[in-house]
């Protein structure tokens, strides 16, 4: 049995297999070949305790284009607003015969802890500050489609570090796969461990700019924040935000990622995102097409 819950779990052979998967899927498609066999029979369920736009639908895609029956399971709604553990929510749902549970949580590590009550595997779709291994992945995915490979390029990750799962997972991925990582925030926005993670540090957004082959903005997470940490939208964006005179700042070829959902206007600026040099729609759809990677490897593809 085999789960994906943290980016630190992939070998460089492991993360390479999943996106050259995920290449070959993406060519499938290219042929008009919307839906495969491969998980007939199988089921996935989407368990979300917290909310999720792109990730919850791409995973129902994703499952339903590999022919899995897809069972969705929203926290609101639910017996958990009776008081209902995430133990007892999995083993019910382990009762209707999970293969995989695809499980979003606001807890820190409770992917990890359902993978000890379920007998199917487990993905980790976004667990509190920690971890959001596919996220990485389709960021990998779409950054090896527009470079050519990760090998030595730049990629700087800028704004919430502190609360961001994404910037965890990409910085562990992408040191993996070879790129070199700079992380850019204010000193309140950065965690105290982040002197162990494998990547560079900077409080200057101007000065990294145009030795990026990649800007990705994270999402300043308003909801789990307080004063302290964010004094200020219009000081944040003047100093770390993304607009049209630091897009000039880059290396022409240089791409501007972000995860969404954005804040438009805060960490970037909505002529940015909507610029030719924005993949933000194109990880979405890449998206589909690593989650399809992921649950084909687990469920049903060649073991590895
Ligand atoms: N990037 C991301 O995880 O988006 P959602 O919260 O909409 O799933």
């Amino acid at each position: 049995r085999r789960h994906l819950i943290s980016a630190a779990d992939l070998s460089r052979d492991d993360a390479t297999l999943i996106l050259d998967t995920a290449d070959e899927l993406a060519r499938v498609s290219d042929r008009s070949i919307k839906k495969l066999p491969t998980l007939r029979g199988r089921t996935v369920v989407n368990l979300f305790f917290e909310d999720s736009t792109r990730t919850r639908i791409s995973f129902e895609a994703a499952a339903k284009r590999l022919s899995a029956d897809v069972i969705n399971f929203s926290a609101k709604g639910s017996s958990v607003s009776k008081g209902e553990s995430l133990k007892d929510t999995a083993l019910t749902l382990q009762a209707m015969g999970a293969d995989a549970v695809v499980i979003r949580h606001s807890a820190s590590g409770a992917p990890h802890r359902l993978a000890n009550w379920v007998d199917g595997s487990v993905v980790n779709a976004g667990d509190g500050t920690h971890e959001h291994p596919t996220q990485a992945l389709l960021d990998a995915f779409t950054m090896r489609r527009r470079l050519g490979t990760l090998e030595d390029r730049r990629v700087t990750i800028v704004g919430d570090v502190l609360h961001s799962r994404v910037a965890r997972s990409n910085v562990l991925l992408l040191n993996t796969l070879g790129a070199q990582v700079t992380l850019v925030a204010p000193p309140t926005l950065l965690p105290v461990t982040v002197e162990s993670w494998p990547c560079e540090v900077s409080y200057d957004l101007d000065a990294a700019l145009p030795k990026s082959d990649v800007v990705m903005m994270l999402r300043v997470q308003s909801e789990r924040m307080n004063a302290a940490y964010f004094p200020s939208a219009r000081e944040y964006s003047r100093r770390y935000g993304l607009d049209r005179d630091r897009l000039a700042r880059m290396p022409e070829d240089a791409i501007v990622m972000h995860p969404g959902p954005m804040n438009r206007g805060m960490e970037i600026a909505a002529e940015v995102a909507d610029c030719a040099r924005s993949t933000i729609v194109e990880q979405v759809a890449n998206g589909v097409t690593i989650r399809m990677a992921v649950l084909y490897l687990l469920l049903g593809g060649e073991t590895q």
